[in-house]
């Protein structure tokens, strides 16, 4: 199932049209994938993706859509004209809306599942009286998410191995909170370098700030990839 020979998927999050397209044209040599999230598709819309689009890479339209299973999948009918290469859910939606989403998709779009954001932790879990933790509970939503039909899970890089060896080697796993070493940790609370994600079993990175916050993102990038390459 990994088809993307670049694995970085750089996160465009601004409102700033002339920024997002500036932003891509600037990393798309060294990246293999474009991320357009809420932040950027709510201001700029359908008329800024498609432009953002026009670089030819893949994109990942991160809505972590989450609602009922009827309106899910119109949602999901609705994008699929824009032709993003993933689009998500938030596995917490359940199964009966992960598995209309991915019958909506109909084969067209890989419909992966949030499972715990990377910007919470054990307390945060147990805050919400989640139990066992959000290594634990990432597991127990990657499994829902196999079930239902869907194609993977966005994941923190420290279960991306387990949830392979319980999901499958195809079952895609994408990882957020990748930090290059040295660099701030920012909101994000469990973070790995762009290498050891790989390692322990990411599929594709997301990585937004250490690229688009840098003073020379392209450069970022490149250094990514190169480090990847080592
Ligand atoms: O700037 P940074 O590298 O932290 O960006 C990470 C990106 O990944 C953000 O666009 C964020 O929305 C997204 N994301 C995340 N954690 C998840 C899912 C998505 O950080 N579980």
């Amino acid at each position: 199932m990994t088809t993307f020979d670049n694995p970085v998927f750089c996160a465009l999050d601004t409102a700033e049209r002339a920024r997002a397209l500036e932003l891509a044209r600037q990393v798309s040599p060294a990246v293999g994938g474009l991320k357009i999230g809420m932040e950027a598709f709510y201001a700029l819309g359908r008329d800024g993706y498609e432009a953002i689009a026009e670089t030819g890479l893949p994109i990942f339209l991160d809505l972590k859509l989450h609602e009922l299973p009827n309106t899910v999948a119109g949602a999901v009918r609705a994008l699929a004209p824009l032709s993003p290469a993933i689009l998500n859910v938030q596995a917490s939606g359940g199964q009966a809306m992960m598995e209309a989403a991915a019958e909506a998709a109909e084969g067209r779009i890989r419909i992966i599942a949030v499972t715990v954001l990377t910007s919470l932790d054990d307390a945060d879990l147990a805050a919400q009286a989640i139990s066992g933790g959000a290594r634990e509970h990432a597991l127990r939503l990657a499994r829902s998410a196999r079930e239902a039909g869907i194609d993977g899970v966005v994941c923190s890089a420290h279960e991306a191995c387990a949830i392979k060896a319980e999901c499958g080697a195809d079952f895609l796993t994408v990882v957020p909170g990748i930090r290059p070493a040295g660099s701030a940790g920012d909101d994000q609370k469990r973070v790995l370098t762009p290498a050891a994600a790989r390692a322990g079993g990411a599929d594709i990175l997301v990585i937004g700030r250490p690229i688009t916050a840098a003073a020379d993102p392209a450069g970022a990038a490149q250094d990514i990839q190169l480090s990847l390459a080592a």
